[in-house]
């Protein structure tokens, strides 16, 4: 399947489909649209286009990645681990050596030619310009919780360029509205925009794209190194490039599609309070100073859509952008630490919680190790704790993950307390960014680990015995008891 280019045309697809629900009723953008959704993202409910927020002329879309079958639809794919499987062969390519190698590479080859980004000169996102007079209070920014500081966009795709070096970056930030002009500019400091304006000395461009097509705004999310531009992964995923148009107020490039474009800059040692926000972490995240988004224009489609996701206690329509990046991610982990056989951040503990992790032990020690490169990877320094498991453990699985971990560790050989970067929205460490973590090594331990005690055997059933009751299971009439 094709990716979707723009969200009218999926929103068409999920409604075919019967996966769109069209709310005429008039909701309030303050806390009554979260209520609404919050009920539906917890029964695994339908993608939902307000029509009618009160107040407003744009409609608002929420939980349109808030399941495992919309998921697979945006991304053209069966199970979330093709992701996995695509990328890990994208990875493992190697020139062709026969005549029918290079016969066999050639998909291959197209996959490639369209991870790159494509420049054009206009495109939907330029129906309507406004580089005077506009105001960002005329879209329906949805306040989520009752003690949120303001309105917050919550989906923005963020893009800035490397002053010195000119890479591009894509993020995910929030932006909480001040009025008309202005927004809070929330990329923590661990994060590629903060990165950039850090190298800034004066005006640093800006653009916030909400709504270019759906592969795009999850690209924003992914942990890329610092140095990859996240429309390469989204070409890569779309199989198809990221179509771009100049802004017209600063020099940066959008995505065509895109239904609303924030332009504009913000200004080296200006900041301003945002928040308190109700966050991913289930919590209120305090307010705290952050850089201003001061904006020079809106561009948008003639009829655009809002787009909009609300955050809170897991789990929330943002567990499956996670997933994606578990299943993506984990071939280029492997590529690094190949004894990893699986991992799984469970959605409960927001993802920078905890990383249940599978090895293929082969040395005392190699589960300490895999520890401490994990915290030495991109984002997952954040991990406050991760529990080390031997191959045979399904990660996926939290009865075999409890069990295990109960029975095969000892607190006082088995732990690992580091010290190190914590996420910003961390709140039970003493200091913000910096605190405490944790590593459990639930592998078996042998004499060369100092353990000389015997490590017990498994119990499991001989296969031949169990071979015979399947045979005569049916006879026995046991099913259901
Ligand atoms: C819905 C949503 C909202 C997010 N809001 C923020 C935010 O306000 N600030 C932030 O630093 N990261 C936020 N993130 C996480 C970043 O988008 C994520 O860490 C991403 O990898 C950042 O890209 P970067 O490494 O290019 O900076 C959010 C993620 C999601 C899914």
């Amino acid at each position: 399947m094709m990716a979707f280019d723009n969200l009218q045309s999926l929103l068409n697809h999920l409604e075919r489909q019967g996966w769109l629900a069209r709310i005429n009723e008039s909701l309030s953008p303050h806390l009554e649209i979260t209520e609404v959704t919050d009920r539906v993202v917890k029964k695994d409910g339908p993608a939902l286009l307000f029509e009618s927020p009160t107040g407003y002329r744009y409609p608002v879309l929420t939980n349109l990645y808030g399941s495992l079958d919309r998921v697979k639809a945006i991304f053209g794919i069966d199970s979330l681990d093709d992701l996995g499987r695509k990328f890990e062969e994208f990875l493992d390519l190697k020139p062709p050596r026969t005549f029918m190698d290079k016969v066999r590479l050639l998909p291959k080859l197209k996959d490639i030619a369209s991870v790159f980004p494509k420049s054009g000169k206009d495109g939907p996102c330029h129906e309507v310009v406004q580089t005077e007079g506009f105001d960002l209070t005329e879209l329906p920014v949805l306040t989520s919780w009752p003690d949120d500081g303001g309105p917050f966009i919550t989906l923005p795709v963020v893009i800035t360029r490397h002053p010195q070096t000119g890479r591009r970056n894509l993020g995910m930030y929030r932006l909480q509205v001040y009025d008309g002009q202005t927004t809070g500019m929330h990329w923590h400091i661990h994060k590629g925009g903060a990165e950039h304006f850090r190298h800034a000395s004066e005006r640093f461009p800006v653009a916030v794209c909400l709504g270019p097509d759906p592969i795009t705004t999850y690209a924003a999310t992914a942990p890329l190194p610092e140095d990859i531009d996240e429309l390469i992964l989204a070409g890569f995923l779309r199989k198809k490039p990221v179509e771009l148009v100049p802004c017209v107020t600063c020099d940066l490039e959008v995505p065509a599609e895109s239904q609303f474009v924030l332009e504009g800059y913000v200004v080296p040692g200006e900041t301003r309070i945002e928040g308190p926000f109700g966050d991913h972490t289930g919590f209120y995240s305090p307010a705290d100073q952050y850089p201003i988004f001061h904006l020079t224009a809106i561009t948008r489609r003639k009829n655009p859509i809002y787009p909009a996701t609300i955050v809170g206690r897991p789990p929330m329509e943002d567990a499956f952008l996670g997933k994606i990046t578990e299943r993506l991610f984990l071939p280029l982990i492997k590529k690094q630490l190949p004894e990893i056989v699986d991992m799984n951040l469970p959605i409960e503990g927001g993802f920078h919680n905890f990383c249940f992790v599978a090895i293929r032990k082969t040395y005392p020690g190699q589960a300490h190790k895999v520890m401490h490169a994990l915290w030495g990877l991109g984002q997952m320094m954040f991990t406050k704790m991760i529990v080390v498991f031997d191959h045979y453990v399904d990660v996926q699985d939290m009865k075999q993950v409890l069990f295990f971990m109960g029975a095969n560790l000892d607190p006082g050989r088995d732990l690992c307390l580091v010290k190190g970067p914590l996420d910003a929205l961390d709140h039970a460490s003493p200091l913000p960014h910096l605190g405490t973590k944790l590593g459990f090594d639930c592998t078996r331990k042998g004499p060369d680990e100092g353990h000389t005690r015997d490590w017990p055997a498994l119990i499991a059933m001989d296969q031949t015995v169990k071979a015979r009751v399947d045979q005569i299971w049916p006879r026995l009439k046991l099913e259901g008891s």
